[in-house]
């Protein structure tokens, strides 16, 4: 991938090790970028336990030979975005790719008994978080950098008991439409990828409820989705991580404003 070499690349949520986060800046990585790896105190520190350069994820991409750091940011905050925008720019001098991959994706309930708390968390996580990572990441980006939001399927479609989740998936579309049309005259794309079912930390979770709803084991609800899938399996994190070099390599200079599906076939508009 040409234009890749040498940027600085930020994940939001990648501190859990085998999560998209992880396979997302592991690509990036093997491309020459210098890595920031971006979660909640509690995934970076182990509740406390120890600093966020001694994350699992950190010393696995350090250990592949990655120039990496970690440092902490709940996205939904404001300042924390803000200094976690700050921290990059002092510690690489600068940021040339972002990735919005934080997400909340366990409050899965029939909409009636869905509290206003539950859904303005998802939301400011999901969402709003993406969209202040956004805005501060524009003002310290130069020409040429590039925004890739981590949406999913459920940007697109429609998903029972999804209600918060599918809603903030959607509205990421928004943002990326909007952003891209904004952020152009600075020279900053602005791309989203949708992947489809994953199984990783939340994607597992979530197959795991919805197989519980339908009576059957895991596996066979998973060999159920794989089924449905024209290239006949479910995703994996580096067919996302393939996407998100694509759109930040300057293969992709004249694509913005686009929602990317990885999804062997399954989504197609
Ligand atoms: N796994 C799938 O099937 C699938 C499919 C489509 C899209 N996605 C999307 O991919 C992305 C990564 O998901 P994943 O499957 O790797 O799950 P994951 O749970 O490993 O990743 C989500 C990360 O977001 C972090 N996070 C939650 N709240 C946060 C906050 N306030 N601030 C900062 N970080 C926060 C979590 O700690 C976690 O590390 C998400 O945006 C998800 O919606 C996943």
């Amino acid at each position: 991938m040409k234009g890749l070499k040498g940027k600085v690349a930020l994940c939001t949520g990648a501190g859990r090790e085998g999560g998209l986060g992880h396979g997302i800046l592991k690509r990036l990585g093997e491309a020459g970028c210098q890595l920031v790896v971006s979660d909640l105190d509690s995934i970076m520190t182990g509740r406390g336990t120890h600093a966020p350069n001694d994350n699992p994820v950190v010393c696995d991409l350090i250990n592949s030979g990655y120039n990496a750091v970690g440092i902490t940011c709940d996205v939904s905050h404001e300042t924390s975005v803000g200094a976690a925008v700050e921290g990059t720019v002092s510690h690489f001098g600068r940021l040339d790719i972002l990735i919005n991959n934080a997400a909340i994706g366990d409050i899965i309930k029939p909409l009636t008994e869905l509290s206003l708390e539950e859904w303005q968390r998802v939301i400011s996580v999901n969402l709003t978080g993406a969209f202040l990572f956004t805005r501060e990441a524009a003002r310290v980006m130069d020409h040429g950098s590039s925004i890739i939001n981590i949406a999913s399927q459920a940007a697109k479609t429609g998903f029972r008991q999804m209600a918060p989740y599918v809603s903030s998936k959607h509205g990421m579309i928004g943002l990326t439409r909007t952003a891209a049309i904004d952020l152009a005259p600075k020279g900053i794309r602005v791309n989203a990828v949708c992947p489809n079912h994953v199984t990783t930390t939340m994607g597992k979770a979530q197959s795991e409820y919805f197989s519980s709803l339908r009576g059957l084991e895991p596996e066979v609800y998973r060999a159920q989705i794989a089924e449905r899938v024209p290239l006949g399996r479910v995703g994996t994190p580096e067919d996302t991580a393939a996407a998100v070099a694509f759109l930040a390599s300057d293969e992709a200079a004249f694509i913005t404003g686009e929602a990317l599906n990885v999804s062997g076939g399954e989504e197609t508009h």
